[in-house]
């Protein structure tokens, strides 16, 4: 009886155990989309964390629209964020991971049903404003007289148009002017039908999973359920996203992908806007769970 330790054939078996020890251990590259008003630098926690926890994880932290520039209209930057995204979907065909940041979720989001062919796998919107934002309180910072009141009056125009936070600003006393003027939300929530309606809920029912993270305590996304898609209906009751007719006719997937259990929504109570990205016992408990 020979020995099988001196067969080709027991080097070819070790060889294939160490390329799928290898292969286990590596995981899908992450894509990162910032705030608005900052750039990449405060990503840079997070991103290292995401590293130290699963070694070997590819990062692309974007460095686009940063500062003053992601004021810039939501459709420019979900057109050259996502042609990066795109860039790296096909350097990667087994799949990529994508987590957005407060105004960097929604581009997220909005890129994901821009370009429908992507390979993402798993989408983490971290306290993003997904139904629409009805607060100024991050605005003082450049409009310090700004109020919920009279802003529709400067967003629900031409120019207002030409802002990002104009394009998500959804004022339920002004729904009119909502549909009338903004050239964004209404369409990438499939509320306004256009050539492109199946292509945005195809580019989101494809997902494996969907994770929305926000918490009562946020302070800037208003109402914060705008995080998890709830929003005002009429005044300023909040409707929970189940309740809301994006959801009920399943207008971009949302109800496709909580039936599948492929939703996942996390409330976490104790958390203001700016800590989302910062707390990293946050970060283990609710991003890494989801990054295979
Ligand atoms: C459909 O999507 C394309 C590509 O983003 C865009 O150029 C076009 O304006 C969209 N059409 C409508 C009616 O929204
Ligand atoms: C808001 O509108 C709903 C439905 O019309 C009503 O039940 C509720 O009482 C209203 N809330 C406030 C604060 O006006
Ligand atoms: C960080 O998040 C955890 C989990 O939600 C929370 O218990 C803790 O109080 C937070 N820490 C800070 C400093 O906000």
């Amino acid at each position: 009886m020979t020995d099988i330790k001196c067969t080709p054939f027991y080097y070819l078996l070790i060889i294939f155990l160490l390329v799928n020890l290898i292969k286990c251990k590596s995981y899908y590259p992450v894509v990162i989309i910032h705030g608005v008003l900052t750039g990449s630098d405060s990503m840079e926690q997070i991103s290292s964390r995401i590293q130290e926890a699963h070694p070997g994880t590819q990062i692309f932290n974007t460095p686009r629209y940063a500062g003053w520039s992601s004021l810039e209209p939501m459709w420019h930057q979900v057109e050259e964020i996502g042609e990066d995204l795109m860039a790296i979907s096909a350097a990667f065909p087994e799949g990529i991971n994508l987590l957005g940041y407060s105004q960097g979720g929604l581009l997220a989001r909005a890129i994901l049903q821009r370009f429908p062919q992507h390979n993402v796998r798993t989408f983490i919107s971290l306290s993003s404003p997904q139904a629409g934002q009805y607060g100024t309180k991050f605005l003082h910072l450049f409009f310090p007289d700004l109020v919920c009141e009279t802003a529709y009056e400067l967003f629900y125009s031409k120019v207002g148009q030409h802002t990002s936070v104009g394009n998500y600003w959804n004022d339920p006393y002004h729904q009119e002017l909502y549909f009338k003027y903004s050239k964004f939300l209404p369409f990438v929530n499939n509320e306004e039908q256009s050539v492109n309606t199946t292509d945005y809920k195809l580019g989101l029912t494809k997902l494996k999973k969907l994770v929305l993270i926000g918490g009562p305590d946020d302070g800037v996304i208003t109402p914060w359920q705008s995080s998890q898609f709830g929003f005002y209906q009429f005044n300023e009751t909040v409707v929970e996203m189940r309740d809301r007719e994006i959801y009920r006719t399943d207008a971009i997937g949302l109800k496709t992908l909580d039936k599948a259990k492929k939703l996942n929504i996390h409330t976490v109570p104790g958390i203001p806007h700016d800590q989302w990205h910062k707390n990293m016992t946050l970060v283990d408990l609710y991003i890494l769970p989801y990054l295979d």
